[in-house]
């Protein structure tokens, strides 16, 4: 207590506010304890985000995993999953939310394996960063904890690169029973000491998952990549300067997105030259019909939906991701590829 201020008594009404609030910081804090299983893409920023917003973080790998050197680097102590699990969640309370920052595909091989572990315990809550295991592969999931999704809309390093700048990250939220008040707080706890502050979008694990296959499968991932080669192949065979082809295919993407984020789709299109608005309102309407657009987007979506795209994923995981491992290889030498180290990675 500061000198003199000995005989300053605060009212007992205030007095007892201090008391309450000292009291939530304490369960505040107490809640704020988070066990990270795996040490990947989005672990690495869940784990520095979360542990600079002031929650207790243990990371959990698997025995010889290649990531305890980064781990350690990033100044985290680790456990051996097995016996790191029966250590914390039998021991510790209260218990601290459980993250499965996983492959998605792994989750009912992991849980098979530690199922004796997670039914001996009574009570706890399960986080996932995609509702992909929540909702198609629920029946692995021991069915007794609660499971709470948090789906930062970025990839691992943005995650971390966003929190530094203080900048806000979108991010989906579920929970396994929407009545309950206490798993939307702690959803909400979670998310925004990640750093998804503002923009926090409630939904359920089936529209946050089918949602993000969706835009991967027709835009991110699927349709703009293929876009870009069939353009990029196209323009070659013209004729056209490669590295030019490059420049108005790829850069330039860059240069049209940032400007839909910056302006909107409208602001974008008073800023493009008359050349370029007239082409893309004359031609595109033909190139692309909507009509087609629609009823492929609606075949994706039952695809998705029906869980025929789960079941495809499944069998493909069967072979060792064989087909996957050959479209990579085959990639590397593609005309695309090449331009781009050329051009983007100079030696
Ligand atoms: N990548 C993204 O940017 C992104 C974006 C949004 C959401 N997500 C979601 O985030 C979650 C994690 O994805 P990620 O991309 O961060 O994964 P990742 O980079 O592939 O990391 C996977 C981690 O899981 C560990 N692991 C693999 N198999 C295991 C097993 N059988 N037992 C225990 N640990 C195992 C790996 O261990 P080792 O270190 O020992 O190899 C590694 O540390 C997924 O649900 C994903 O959908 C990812």
């Amino acid at each position: 207590m500061p000198r003199g201020s000995a005989s300053i008594k605060a009212p007992s009404h205030i007095q007892k506010m201090i008391c309450c609030a000292q009291f939530l910081e304490l369960v505040l804090a107490s809640m704020k304890k988070i066990v990270l299983i795996g040490y990947g893409s989005q672990a690495r920023s869940w784990g520095q985000n979360l542990r600079d917003s002031g929650w207790s973080v243990s990371i959990l790998l698997r025995e010889n995993s290649p990531s305890q050197q980064t781990c350690h680097e990033t100044g985290f102590q680790t456990l051996i999953l097995k016996k790191g699990i029966e250590k914390i969640l039998l021991s510790e309370n209260p218990k601290p939310l459980l993250a499965c920052l996983i492959p998605d595909h792994i989750v009912p091989d992991f849980f098979q394996e530690h199922r004796p572990l997670f039914e001996s315990i009574e009570k706890g809550t399960l986080v996932f960063a995609h509702g992909y295991a929540p909702h198609f592969l629920k029946a692995s999931l021991p069915q007794h904890l609660d499971w709470i999704l948090v789906a930062p809309k970025a990839i691992g390093p943005a995650v971390r690169k966003l929190y530094l700048e203080k900048k806000s990250l979108a991010g989906a939220l579920a929970v396994k029973d929407p009545t309950n008040e206490n798993s939307w707080k702690q959803a909400k706890l979670l998310a925004t000491d990640l750093g998804i502050q503002t923009h926090q979008f409630k939904t359920t694990f089936k529209d946050g998952t089918l949602a993000d296959l969706f835009s991967e499968q027709v835009l991110l991932c699927g349709g703009i990549p293929r876009l870009l080669q069939t353009a990029y192949q196209f323009l070659i065979d013209q004729g056209v300067n490669p590295k030019l082809a490059y420049y108005e295919c790829v850069q330039e993407l860059k240069l049209i997105v940032d400007l839909i984020v910056e302006d909107g789709i409208q602001g974008m299109f008073q800023k493009i030259s008359p050349t370029a608005l007239f082409g893309s309102v004359s031609t595109s309407k033909t190139f692309l019909p909507t009509e087609n657009l629609k009823e492929n987007m609606a075949s994706i979506w039952k695809h998705l939906e029906s869980g025929a795209f789960t079941q495809e994923f499944d069998t493909e995981k069967e072979t060792q991701f064989k087909n996957l491992v050959s479209f990579k290889k085959s990639l590397a030498n593609s005309p695309l590829e090449k331009i781009w180290a050329e051009l983007e990675n100079p030696k």
